[in-house]
C-alpha cells in the first residue's frame, strides 16, 4: 500500500516534538533560505516563540541577490533572525583546498563556529537544522555507502556542544514541499540549492574570484530557463544551474587567442534527488545561455552541456 502523507498531521506532529525536545530552553535556526531550512524555521517558531532565532550566515558562495532575498522570505514569515556577514571566515578556511569532501567538512565546521558563537550570544543549546532524508541517506547514514558528506550531517564536528533538532529529518524533499505550502512558505516551490552553495559548484581551489564567475553564470542560467519555462518553451525543470570547471581551454575573441575557463549547465528532473535525468533544454535555449555566459562572464570562452542521468552521475559535481 502507497504511503499517504499528511502535511498538516506532520505539522503538529512536529511542532509538539520541537517543544518536548527544547523543553524550557532556546534555539537558534540554521537559515539559508531554501524551502527546507525555511519550513523547520516557521516548525521551530510556531514551537518556540521568542525562544528562537534564525541565523542566517553571509558565506560569500551564496547566489546573486540571496542575502537581499533570505531576509525578506523570514520577514514576510514573522521568523525572528540575524544575519551573520562570515565571508572572511570560509575563504580563509577554502584556501588551497580541492578536495569535494574536504571542502564539505570545512565548510560544516566553519557553520558550527558561527552558530555556537551565536548561541552562546543567544543563550540557546539547540539548534535546529532542515536536514531531510536524503542528507543523511547519501551521507552514509545506517549503513549505506558516502556518496557524499551533506554538510548538516556528516560534516559536523564530533566535538559540537549544540543539541540537534531535525524536524524533518525522516521525509523527501516533495514531502517538505507539501508541508511549506500548508505552512504558506513563500519559497515553497523553489529549486533546491546545496548547503555548501556553490563551493560545490566550483572545482578546484574556492576563490572569492571563482565564486564570483560561478555566481554570474548562476544567474544566467536561473533567468534564461525561468524566461523559457514561463514562456512555454520548456517546462521548468527540477534543479538547474552553473558549473565551472577547474580546465582551461584555448578560444579566440576578436583576433586575439584567448585560455579561458569553462563553465557546464546542468538542468535535472526529478522527485526526491535521489535519481535524477538530465532535462532536455531546447536549443534556442541553450543557445541564449552559452551566449550571454560567454559574452557576460569576465574568463569565460566556452559552455558545455552535462546530459548525465543519476545515477551513475550525482546531481551536483561534487
Ligand atoms: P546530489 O549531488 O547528491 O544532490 O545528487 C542531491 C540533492 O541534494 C542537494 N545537495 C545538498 N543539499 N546539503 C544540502 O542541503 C548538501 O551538502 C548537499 N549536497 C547536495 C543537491 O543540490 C540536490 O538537490
Amino acid at each position: 500500500m502507497t504511503r499517504v502523507f499528511d502535511p498538516k498531521g506532520f505539522i503538529e506532529e512536529q511542532v509538539a516534538a520541537i517543544r518536548g525536545a527544547v523543553g524550557g530552553g532556546r534555539a537558534v535556526v540554521a537559515c539559508s533560505g531554501g524551502v527546507d531550512s525555511t519550513t523547520a524555521a516557521v516548525l521551530a517558531s510556531r514551537a518556540l516563540g521568542d525562544r528562537l532565532v534564525g541565523v542566517y550566515v553571509d558565506t560569500g558562495l551564496m547566489r546573486k541577490g540571496e542575502t537581499e532575498q533570505v531576509s525578506r522570505t523570514l520577514k514576510g514569515l514573522g521568523v525572528v533572525f540575524t544575519v551573520v556577514h562570515a565571508a572572511d571566515a570560509f575563504f580563509a578556511g577554502l584556501k588551497g583546498v580541492e578536495d569535494p569532501e574536504r571542502k564539505r567538512a570545512i565548510i560544516g565546521s566553519t557553520f558550527i563556529d558561527v552558530f555556537e558563537r551565536e548561541a552562546e550570544r543567544f543563550r540557546a543549546e539547540f539548534l535546529v537544522q532542515g536536514t531531510i532524508a536524503p542528507d543523511w541517506i547519501e551521507s552514509g547514514g545506517q549503513l549505506r555507502d558516502r556518496i557524499k558528506t551533506h554538510h548538516n550531517v556528516a560534516g559536523l564536528p564530533a566535538t559540537m556542544k549544540l543539541k540537534l533538532v531535525e524536524p524533518l529529518r525522516d521525509i523527501y524533499k516533495d514531502e517538505v514541499r507539501q508541508v511549506a505550502r500548508a505552512l504558506g512558505v513563500s519559497v515553497s516551490e523553489r529549486q533546491p540549492f546545496p548547503g555548501p552553495a556553490l563551493a560545490v559548484r566550483c572545482l578546484g581551489e574556492v576563490t572569492p574570484e571563482a565564486i564570483e564567475t560561478v555566481r554570474a553564470a548562476c544567474a544566467i542560467v536561473e533567468e534564461e530557463i525561468e524566461a523559457a519555462a514561463k514562456g512555454g518553451v520548456m517546462a521548468l525543470p527540477w534543479q538547474y544551474f552553473a558549473v565551472l570547471l577547474p580546465l582551461k581551454t584555448v578560444g579566440v575573441h576578436g583576433d586575439l587567442r584567448v585560455y579561458g575557463r569553462t563553465i557546464a549547465v546542468r538542468a535535472v528532473d526529478s522527485v526526491d534527488g535521489m535519481t535524477a535525468s538530465y532535462s532536455k533544454i531546447p536549443y534556442s535555449v541553450l543557445d541564449r545561455i552559452s551566449t550571454r555566459i560567454t559574452n557576460e562572464v569576465s574568463g569565460v570562452n566556452r559552455v558545455v552541456h552535462d546530459v548525465s542521468n543519476k545515477p551513475p552521475a550525482t546531481i551536483e559535481w561534487e
